[in-house]
């Protein structure tokens, strides 16, 4: 982008700004002359591609990292946080991808960690319970009503609440005047994307500056005032969101047009591939459930109603309480391995927990799925080559650690190693959060292909616009009891909605 984006009126209305910033890892250009503005008193939301260098800007603006070249600003003197601490003094502060809480503290001590209050060198809970209550209610008059008390464990509450408390805690170190929530939304239910909004805006009014990044597009037309887009690590546009469209954006991000977001071609469905009959989970239940060849079937539901604890009792992650799961005629025990020797694989939901090894690289990642089996390492670089290039994962070669790649990049590894085994029948969970635009049209192509060669697909989502455009069924689950699934064309989002908030 030419220089004159950020000059001017825009230079002089900024509260935060970049200019020139370059950054790289090794040989990666993550950031290449990147220009960026955000004022007080905006909802400025950051758009691209997964890798397009969104978070790295982010860390920087956060002190978390240090630029190559390039210069900051903030209220119109040069700013040069050197670290994340330097940073907040300043009145910046961040909440990352994966918010690092600790689930064995309490809110306030989450809400305290570093800097924590002692009184005659013991610590002063007193205080860091009201601190926390203080800040939580500032966020949020109702904290109450979502029921975040200070003295609860952190493990206790659902992600919607986590998010918020790792909000609140970035608001009340020192004076926050820029906000920085990097896809804040992506694992939050409906209901808490509602509560975080409300609270964004009654800081907006407050006059803080909030930079957000999301690959919900529909939710950012609602939520922000002004945009910039990054598209291979520089700033490819920038402007009001009320003149832009989605159209648009997509074209910015990709860089061409997408067509087709949902490809959908026709699914025949065939034998039973996968039966529940009358099964708890420790979520609850029952869920009965008929899965046949050659169709997509969706799980909507909130989160935390009991989509996750059910697929992984269908790959025989858990128990199930009672209830029989079948897989093709074979109603025996199951575990993993029983599973995916039966054609069963799964994409699990936290790709940090239980699906990638961050320290190896992309190539072993998507490789070693086939236990025992060796594979010559030239034939599983070309194989990991081919599974980059067909979900066109940004990375430096095949031999680059996983840890290094961006968000959505991870994930499509993930995705990578399930659809290697080939499976027949695949239990996704959330299989698109934090994948940009154009890559999600991609993997719903994939899903469609698989079904359409016969492979049944069991997918949870909490994202509605999915649900409706990939699946051919839908069933809604509500605290653990599965609804009947209906084709999608009897649907309408509402009523999904609907059925996922209230139990019948
Ligand atoms: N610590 C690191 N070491 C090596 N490369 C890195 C590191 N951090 C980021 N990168 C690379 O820099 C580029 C930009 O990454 P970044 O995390 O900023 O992307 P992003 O826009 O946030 O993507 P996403 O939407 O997937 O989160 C990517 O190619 C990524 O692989
Ligand atoms: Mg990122």
């Amino acid at each position: 982008m030419s220089e004159s984006l950020i000059e001017g009126p825009e230079a002089e209305a900024s509260l935060v700004s970049a200019r020139g910033l370059d950054k790289r890892f090794g040989l990666t250009r993550a950031l290449q002359g990147v220009e960026f503005s955000a004022r007080a008193g905006e909802i400025h939301a950051v758009l691209g591609e997964n890798g397009a260098g969104k978070s790295t800007l982010m860390k920087i603006l956060a002190g978390v990292i240090r630029p190559d070249a390039g210069e900051l600003s903030l209220g119109g003197e040069a700013y040069q946080p050197n670290d994340p601490a330097a940073a907040q003094r300043a009145g910046v502060a961040i909440v990352h991808q994966e918010p690092q809480l600790c689930e064995h503290l309490t809110v306030s001590e989450n809400m305290s960690l570093g800097a924590e209050q002692t009184r005659g060198g013991l610590l002063d809970r007193r205080a860091m319970e009201q601190h926390a209550r203080r800040a939580l209610q500032e966020l949020l008059p109702d904290a109450e009503a979502m029921s975040i008390r200070p003295e609860q464990l952190l493990a206790e509450l659902g992600p919607g609440p986590r998010q918020l408390v790792a909000i609140a805690r970035a608001l009340a170190s020192a004076d926050c005047r820029v906000l920085i929530l990097d896809e804040p939304t992506s694992s939050l239910a409906r209901s808490d994307v509602e509560h975080l909004f409300a609270a964004l805006r009654r800081l907006r009014e407050r006059g803080l500056c909030i930079v957000y990044i999301s690959h919900f597009l529909e939710e950012v037309m609602r939520i922000a005032d002004r945009y910039t887009v990054l598209r291979d690590g520089a700033a490819v546009g920038l402007g009001e969101v009320a003149d832009a469209t989605l159209d648009e954006w997509i074209r910015l991000m990709v860089g061409r047009d997408v067509r087709d977001l949902y490809p959908r071609s026709e699914h025949q469905s065939g034998e039973v591939a996968l039966e529940l009959d009358d099964v708890w989970t420790g979520a609850g239940g029952p869920a009965p459930l008929t899965l046949r060849r050659g169709e997509v079937l969706g799980i909507a539901g909130l989160v935390g109603a009991g989509r996750t604890e059910l697929l992984r009792a269908v790959f025989g992650l858990d128990g199930v309480r009672r209830g029989q799961i079948r897989v093709g005629a074979y109603a025996g025990p199951a575990s993993p391995a029983i599973r995916l020797n039966q054609g069963v694989g799964m994409l699990s939901e936290d790709r940090q927990a239980e699906g990638l090894a961050a320290t190896m690289s992309i190539r072993d990642n998507i490789i070693l799925s086939k236990l025992r089996a060796f594979v010559w390492p030239r034939r599983a670089r070309r194989e990991a080559t081919r599974w980059i290039e067909k979900l066109d994962i940004a990375c430096r070669d095949p031999d680059q650690r996983v840890g290094e790649l961006s968000g959505g990049n991870q994930q499509k590894v993930a995705l990578a190693r399930l659809l290697r085994h080939d499976v027949d029948v695949l239990l996704l969970d959330e299989p698109t959060r934090g994948i940009d635009v154009a890559s999600r049209a991609q993997i719903y192509g994939l899903i469609d292909d698989l079904a359409s060669r016969g492979r049944a697909v069991l997918m949870v989502s909490s994202y509605l616009p999915e649900l409706f455009g990939v699946c051919d069924r839908i069933a809604v689950m509500c605290r653990g009891r599965l609804g009947v699934a209906r084709p999608v064309a009897d649907l309408d989002p509402e009523s999904v909605l609907h059925e996922a908030a209230v139990a019948s």
